[in-house]
């Protein structure tokens, strides 16, 4: 197999909205992150990840998508889009953007073309005389009733009414909005909810009908040079998982049993163990995933004393020991880079920044906090405008009033604060991700047995990772530490701690 870009790369997660504002209206915007590719090209990363960028009502943070050819106003336009394309490339940097073909927004023209009744209009979606028992991903009944008495589904929020994949138009629509943005030069798309498209009186999990449309997909992705699909697969069977890797279908899949694992060693090596197992069969790189913009900050969850992903990572109200959390979050941090494949780093990670718990209930905004009867807090917490500079609120993220409000406790975790300070969170990213280019990615592992509560590897450069999740400190294999995620205590590697070592020299 050709050892192609996407296969080892260390992907930076840009949730728009939050990343940088550059005309001052509170919300972060394509202007702003213009013009902190130098901080991502610094930073060493291979890829940008986009969540949604276009037209939207923003019921759902831009996953009610009304029109998939544009982008959102309030975040710049296309023209300014394929500027940041053409910036992004100069920087060697590529570009992945996000597709929901799950659903639409009930502002799309389609959507309202079956609104207003033309029955041809509604077949693209899911209307029927009666609802079933289906419940919404995000609380409450899946289905909503429109004036005439029909009904129409919705896995998700009502604004995001659900496309009917039995229809060839569907089909269509989405080959070309692929085409669309590769002929724009988008290097990658990432699916949402992508095992989700069809649906039977069973339910709406992985039926098999969807890997043909990944390989439609692939074949388009195809006709162009290196383009990528990478799939939001959510499946406890691993087996299941992996079907979506075959090399005529998607190129990588997110691995979410490694990004919900605990900080337990003995899980970790499981987990880790399953995901090159599963992925070797089929010839796809694992990914690495710590966080994202739908689950609790690392920092805050690796900090409590259960580090489960009970309740989505939601455990609002558990106290979470802030110390603790940084500690883990560092060494799972350079534990995530060393493994074979792919790594994904979302903003704000590299900062260390902790989820904000205490967002006022009035100022929330995700769907599934109003949805849930305000029993789920919502993904805001992690959500929240980065800081850039400065002493204060908005700690350059620009304007006056960000869209979510930040913690004044944030002056200590701007990136400006930490750029001059070796031992910050920012630089162990910054170096990790450097010597991880040269050293790790793409390859295999070779477990090392270096104790029950030690998980310790060897890669094919060479490079050994030792995490240490043990409670007293553990002497580490000979070699040099390139890094650690903490101080070594007299030559030992202290609890809740991960180092890399280049093998002695012969
Ligand atoms: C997964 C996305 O990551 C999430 O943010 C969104 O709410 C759902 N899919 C629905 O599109």
């Amino acid at each position: 197999m050709s050892q192609t870009w996407w296969r080892g790369a260390a992907i930076y997660q840009v949730y728009l909205r939050s990343f940088a504002d550059g005309n001052g209206d509170g919300v972060g915007d394509l202007a702003g992150l213009r013009s902190r590719l130098p901080y991502l090209k610094d930073l060493g990363v291979d890829a940008i990840w986009l969540n949604p960028w276009y037209p939207s009502p923003m019921a759902d943070g831009g996953y009610d998508v009304a029109d998939y050819r544009d982008i959102e106003p309030v975040f710049g336009t296309l023209a300014e889009a394929e500027k940041f394309i053409a910036e992004a490339h100069e920087l060697d940097i590529k570009v992945i953007i996000d597709v929901v073909p799950n659903h639409s927004s009930t502002e799309s023209e389609w959507f309202k073309q079956a609104l207003a009744g033309d029955p041809a209009a509604r077949e693209r979606f899911w209307f029927r005389d009666e609802p079933n028992d289906w419940q919404s991903i995000f609380g409450g009944s899946a289905w909503t009733q429109v004036a005439d008495g029909q009904w129409y589904l919705h896995l998700f929020a009502p604004e995001q009414p659900d496309f009917n994949w039995e229809n060839p138009e569907v089909h269509q629509e989405f080959e070309d909005v692929l085409r669309f943005w590769f002929d724009r030069g988008v290097d990658g798309v990432r699916i949402d909810s992508a095992a989700l498209l069809f649906k039977s009186d069973t339910g709406f999990e992985d039926l098999d009908e969807v890997h043909d449309v990944y390989r439609r997909w692939r074949e388009v992705s195809d006709e162009y040079d290196e383009r990528i699909l990478i799939g939001e697969v959510w499946l406890p069977d691993q087996e299941r998982f992996a079907r979506y890797l075959r090399p005529d279908e998607l190129h990588t899949a997110f691995n979410f049993d490694f990004l919900a694992c605990p900080w337990d060693p003995a899980e970790l090596r499981r987990v880790i163990d399953l995901t090159l197992t599963t992925h070797t069969p089929v010839g796809a790189p694992p990914t690495w995933v710590l966080s994202n913009h739908d689950v609790t900050r690392p920092v805050t969850r690796y900090g409590r004393a259960d580090t489960s992903f009970a309740h989505g990572g939601r455990l609002h109200g558990s106290p979470s020991d802030p110390e603790l959390g940084y500690r883990r979050s560092r060494a799972a941090a350079l534990l995530a880079m060393a493994l074979p494949g792919s790594v994904y780093v979302y903003q704000g990670e590299e900062l260390g920044l902790p989820e904000v718990e205490d967002l006022p209930d009035d100022l929330r905004q995700d769907p599934m906090y109003a949805r849930s009867g305000g029993t789920n807090p919502g993904r805001d917490g992690c959500r929240i405008p980065l800081p850039w500079s400065g002493e204060e609120p908005p700690f350059g993220f620009g304007g006056d009033d960000p869209w979510l409000p930040q913690p004044e406790s944030w002056r200590k975790l701007t990136a400006e604060a930490q750029r001059t300070d070796l031992d910050s969170m920012l630089n162990l990213y910054r170096t990790g991700l450097g010597l991880r280019r040269d050293l790790l990615g793409d390859g295999t592992l070779t477990w090392l047995e270096l104790g029950p509560e030690v998980v310790a590897f060897t890669r094919d450069s060479g490079l050994v990772c030792v995490a240490n999740l043990s409670t007293r400190a553990v002497p580490l294999p000979a070699g040099t530490v390139a890094l650690s995620s903490g101080p070594l205590d007299d030559g030992l590697l202290p609890p809740d701690t991960t180092a890399w070592l280049t093998p002695p020299t012969r």
